[in-house]
């Protein structure tokens, strides 16, 4: 995968793809992983006096423009991770234009929400021309590991118009998921949790012959999964609330589970294991995050959304904790874990 480190970006202006869709309330957004997982890509433009910095992201599920979904309050918080951040609310454009125009090297100027605009979705290159048009850029830097499962006009329909590379996030999470697919250190431990088991069952299938351990809590446990293999052990008790409803796994579970993360060289954990947003119930999970980002020398992986925002609010209290990898991508990652086609990383590779 050709990334950042091989090329000559000296004075260059750069279109950079990442992820900012990230939650906002009242206007702000609430959990910036995925803003700060962009700055090292940036930082490292700019260190090897890159020319200017082109910012584009989606934000939501838009319908045609809806300025609750503005990335204006992204620019915002990016502004205060790092400096020199501007933002315009288009992507095309006499403003776009002269908005480029005025930037100074190792500036970054942040476009509108491409889902604005129905060329995005549909995968529209002569959409995505414009883009290049308008910003005159020289080459791509794809870093938004999130999206790369989508065929989309930033994924997909751009390899027609520049070269694309991988920025340091995209390099980051894939060479992270990657060590857990091939040639993983055994003992290796799945840990799965959540609610859906239509949505897991592909990654414990997947994964069966590659771990030595699958554990399964939270509600599909709760649920009453039936294993299929003797590798597989699913939660055996459970923390109740007055009407009997199973929100967390129980002592003797977590226990059990301790033991297998004791052991283990690489852990993949995706799905939280009881009801964390009451804290009441998230005591297992807590203490399996706790256990994980302990280790030393393990490869460690946290995937899922409810996953790592659980994990990165724990680091928050806890910022000794750590792991291989928290990553930013949801659907980005499961997909990629079940070895399925991302155009997104395809486009780098053509
Ligand atoms: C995500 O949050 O998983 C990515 O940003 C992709 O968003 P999407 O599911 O709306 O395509």
């Amino acid at each position: 995968m050709k990334t950042i480190k091989d090329i000559d970006i000296k004075g260059k202006t750069v279109l950079v793809r990442v992820d900012y869709n990230v939650p906002l309330k009242d206007g702000k957004v609430t959990s910036d992983l995925r803003i700060r997982a962009s700055l090292p890509t940036i930082e490292y433009l700019r260190e090897h006096e890159v020319g200017k910095i082109i910012l584009i992201s989606h934000l939501g599920r838009p319908e045609g423009r809806d300025d609750s979904l503005s990335l204006s309050p992204v620019a915002d918080r990016l502004g205060k991770l790092t400096t020199r951040a501007s933002f315009v609310d288009e992507v095309t454009g006499p403003k776009v234009e002269e908005a480029i125009t005025k930037m100074k090297p190792g500036d970054i100027l942040l476009l509108e929400n491409l889902r604005f605009f129905p060329g995005e979705e549909a995968n529209d290159p002569d959409f995505m021309k414009s883009i290049v048009d308008a910003t005159k850029a020289d080459l791509y830097v794809q870093d938004g590991f999130a999206v790369i499962h989508r065929a989309h006009a930033s994924t997909d329909a751009i390899k027609n118009y520049l070269p694309v590379y991988a920025g340091l996030l995209l390099e980051k999470e894939i060479t992270n998921l990657e060590s857990a697919i091939k040639h993983p250190k055994s003992p290796v431990l799945i840990i799965i949790g959540g609610a859906k088991v239509d949505d897991k069952q592909p990654l414990i299938d997947k994964f069966l012959d590659k771990s030595d351990h699958i554990v399964i809590g939270g509600k599909i446990a709760a649920d009453g999964y039936k294993p299929t293999s003797d590798k597989i052990y699913v939660a055996e008790d459970f923390d109740e609330d007055a009407e009997g409803h199973k929100l967390d796994i129980g002592p003797l579970s977590t226990s059990k589970i301790a033991s297998f993360i004791t052991d283990a060289n690489t852990i993949v954990w995706n799905g939280c294991l009881g009801k964390t947003e009451d804290p009441a119930y998230a005591t297992a999970s807590t203490i399996i995050a706790e256990m994980i980002g302990e280790k030393q020398d393990a490869t460690t992986i946290i995937c899922g959304g409810d996953t790592t925002g659980f994990v990165e609010n724990l680091i928050k209290v806890h910022p000794n904790l750590h792991y291989s990898l928290v990553s930013t991508g949801g659907g980005a990652s499961l997909e990629f874990l079940l070895g399925k086609p991302l155009p997104g990383l395809e486009s780098i590779k053509e």
